[in-house]
């Protein structure tokens, strides 16, 4: 008898957690497992395909929008535009929510916010790029999904998660009791649960930060770097350096191994580069589902107000003692204007 448990049957048994559950949350995580598997799939022959290079379109943060981008969109909308558990999403890609008004969905619980392809500057050279996502209950009574049902704080999310495209492809998602990680089998074509029960390590030794931006960086994180690159025998001193410039590998690795990853305010980005809803939120949920920890660099991130889609804050996340100690730098050597 085979030990593998697939996505489906983890999801079915998991749902007993949830007594009042009729399954729509299992529902919608199955189809947002079925799109991932149709980017991966497209990702996996995005060097032979012609689906290189840029679409031709900026996106609404005005970056470069890559062809992936945009398939990767359509295939997660379609996913829960069809799936009928999803009144709402909202997209990176899309400046609005998009209303799944079809009968099925009219009147749905939930709305998705997903970034469907995230580090998509890491396209075109075969390097780790992921989907993350976000699931709230809607706070509208019903008929189509608004705009407001976004604007929840992250304690709030009933899921969350991401998807990476790597060496190998994973799912990785939180219901809010524990993480556990999916590695696709692509012999069979299913997720099958490789990494159950997901803990960060506490305390480690990778820092993870676009150094390019050193002179626009605050105080408090200039200072936290040379702290990082001290050497001290006791705490395991230097660090190493490790950044991907996709955030989902680059918080992948960090949640296997250990460590914090950095977006702090910029001149260029002089809120943060990440999206609070998006990618900052889903995240945050996850990491502290496993024993870590997310903050502006002062304040927890998921008791963030939010009142903009496309929201952006500056994030440090990890293993807790990490993202603490860079936080105590933030106070002691920046001025709070959060
Ligand atoms: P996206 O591709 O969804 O726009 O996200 C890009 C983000 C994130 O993935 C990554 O960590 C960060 O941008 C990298 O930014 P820099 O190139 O400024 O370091
Ligand atoms: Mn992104
Ligand atoms: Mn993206």
């Amino acid at each position: 008898m085979s030990r593998v448990k697939t996505l489906g049957q983890f999801i079915i048994e998991k749902q007993a957690d949830f007594p009042y559950s009729k399954g729509e949350l299992s529902r919608l995580l199955r189809d947002i497992g079925i799109a991932a598997k149709i980017v991966n799939r497209e990702v996996n022959k995005a060097g032979l395909a012609d689906i290189l290079g840029d679409a031709g379109e900026m996106n609404v943060q005005g970056e470069n929008v890559k062809k992936l981008d945009v398939f990767a969109n359509d295939q997660f909308i379609a996913a829960l535009s069809v799936g009928g558990e999803c009144c709402a999403i909202a997209s990176e890609e899309n400046e609005d929510i998009i209303v799944v008004n079809n009968e099925m969905s009219k009147n749905a619980k939930y709305v998705v916010a997903i970034d469907p392809l995230d580090g998509s500057s890491n396209i075109d050279v075969n390097v780790s790029i992921g989907t993350i996502f976000s699931i709230y209950r809607r706070t509208s009574l019903s008929g189509p999904g608004q705009k407001e049902d976004f604007f929840q704080r992250g304690t709030e999310q009933v899921a969350a998660g991401y998807v990476i495209y790597g060496s190998s492809c994973m799912m990785v998602y939180t219901t809010g009791k524990g993480v556990n990680g999916f590695t696709l089998d692509p012999s069979i074509g299913e997720f099958c649960l490789s990494h159950p029960n997901m803990q960060t390590p506490k305390a480690a030794k990778t820092y993870s930060i676009n150094e390019g931006n050193y002179v626009h960086f605050p105080d408090g994180v200039k200072k936290y770097i040379k702290y990082c690159q001290e050497e001290d025998d006791s705490t395991n001193r230097p660090y190493s350096s490790r950044y991907i410039g996709s955030f989902v590998a680059d918080f992948h690795r960090n949640l296997i191994t250990g460590g914090i990853y950095i977006y702090p305010t910029t001149f260029k980005s002089p809120k943060g580069k990440l999206r609070l809803l998006y990618e900052a939120n889903p995240l945050a949920f996850l990491v502290e589902q496993a024993g870590g920890k997310a903050t502006d660099g002062y304040h927890r991130i998921l008791d963030m107000d939010i009142v903009e889609l496309h929201q952006r804050t500056p994030l440090f996340i990890g293993s807790a003692d990490m993202v603490d100690t860079a936080c105590s730098y933030m106070l002691k050597y920046s001025t709070v204007d959060a």
